[in-house]
This record gives C-alpha cells, sequence and structure tokens, in this order.
C-alpha cells in the first residue's frame, strides 16, 4: 500500500533550515536567526534534527553515541528518517499548520550531505525517504554556514568529546561539504550560503540581510 505523505496543504507558518558542517556556528546564530524572526512579529519554535521530541531526541543519542561495533550506512540512513518522521508527526508540521513558523538545526539536507556526500548512500535512496517520509514538505529557506573543514574542526574539537559524527576523519567533512554546496546549487531559489569564515559581526549582517529580503517576499 502507498506511503500516506504527511498533510500540508493548510500550512501557514513559513520553515526555515539550518546547516553546515562542524564547527560552523550553527548553535551561536540559531539565537540570532530566532531573534529576528519573533522582531519581524512571527512566532517561532526552534528545534533540531535529529531529535526534537523525546523519542526522537533517543533516537539521536543511538546515531551519536560512539559504538565498537560500528553502523551500517543504511541503519544510519533509516534511523535518521525514523527521528524525522517523529519530530514531523509531533512538533514540525503542527506548529506549521498552526501558524508558527519552525527554525529547524538540520533536517534533510543533512541527510544528503552527511549519508548521501559522506557515506556514499546515492541520492535517489535518499529521495524516495524523504518523499515517503515529508510528500511534498521542504523548507521554505535553507541558511548554510560555509567553511572550510580544517577550520570548522578545529573549533568543533575545543568543545566536548566527540560523537560518532566527529570522529570522522577530514575527507569525510571534505564530502559533507561538497555536497552541501552542490544542494545549494542545485535549490538556489531557497538556498543562502554565508561565509561562516568572517567575524561574527559580519556572518549576522549576512543572515540579517538574507532574512529582511525573505520577510519582503512574503
Ligand atoms: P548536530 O551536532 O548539528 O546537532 O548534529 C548531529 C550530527 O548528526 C551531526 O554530526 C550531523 C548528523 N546528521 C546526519 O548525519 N544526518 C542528518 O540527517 C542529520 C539531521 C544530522
Amino acid at each position: 500500500m502507498a506511503p500516506s505523505p504527511p498533510h500540508i496543504t493548510a500550512r501557514r507558518g513559513k520553515f526555515i533550515t539550518l546547516e553546515g558542517a562542524e564547527g560552523v556556528g550553527k548553535t551561536t546564530n540559531r539565537e540570532f536567526i530566532r531573534r529576528c524572526i519573533e522582531m519581524s512579529g512571527h512566532t517561532v519554535i526552534v528545534t533540531r534534527e535529529p531529535g526534537g521530541t523525546p523519542l526522537a531526541e533517543q533516537i539521536r543519542g543511538l546515531l551519536l553515541e560512539r559504538r565498537e561495533d560500528g553502523m551500517s550506512s543504511d541503519t544510519e540512513l533509516l534511523l535518521m528518517f525514523a527521528a524525522r518522521a517523529e519530530h514531523l508527526a509531533r512538533v514540525i508540521l503542527p506548529a506549521l499548520e498552526a501558524g508558527a513558523w519552525v527554525l529547524c538545526d538540520r533536517f534533510t539536507d543533512a541527510t544528503y550531505a552527511y549519508q548521501g556526500g559522506g557515506r556514499g548512500i546515492s541520492s535517489e535512496r535518499i529521495a524516495t525517504l524523504e518523499e515517503w517520509v515529508q510528500g511534498a514538505l521542504r523548507p521554505d529557506l535553507t541558511l548554510l554556514l560555509d567553511l572550510p573543514v580544517a577550520e570548522g574542526l578545529q573549533r568543533a574539537g575545543q568543545r566536548s568529546a566527540p560523537d560518532r559524527f566527529e570522529s570522522e576523519q577530514a575527507a569525510f567533512f571534505e564530502r559533507v561539504r561538497l555536497a552541501y554546496l552542490a544542494l545549494a546549487q542545485q535549490h538556489p531559489a531557497r538556498y543562502r550560503v554565508i561565509d561562516a569564515a568572517q567575524p561574527l559581526e559580519d556572518v549576522q549582517k549576512n543572515i540579517q540581510t538574507v532574512l529582511t529580503d525573505f520577510f519582503a517576499t512574503l
């Protein structure tokens, strides 16, 4: 039987996603973006993937914990989408349908970048699951924070003990970065690439400009 895609016809809120590899400054800039959206007069829910509900956060724990027996790439892919299905059903779709905006720290583009670019799973396989789990839902705007891999890893390395993804080699993150930049080229209407190597003040000026332009289209 064909899967039923999520019901999105009544969607009114805007769906904004924040993407980038390790150490690009997503957490810092997430709060800045939240404030910009609130100041424009919209209610916004800030959430993240994998995670965003109690069950999806448990799945996140499984995905991020380092394990000696490893995890197959397909298991990783399916767990990402299992967490996403839960997050969509419980948080994202109800919020959008109620007219709230949703700011999500990573979404399916991270799957194309990490499981696709990083692990080598084909885009076609990912697209099949995307269609199954999301139906026609795609972000309205995606901000990609872009930074050379060495700099990102250096910044991320100053934080706590590395998780299963952070333990990957630089070559993995080079593939992730290239996959993100390719996605930005494929979807120019919704993607805005921000140079995250600039001083924070300039990064946030760029973000502010992108958001102001986006608000102007509403
Ligand atoms: P975070 O550190 O930004 O919270 O993300 C957790 C990790 O999960 C990060 O290393 C990227 C990875 N990830 C994927 O591999 N695929 C996905 O679809 C998502 C949402 C995250």
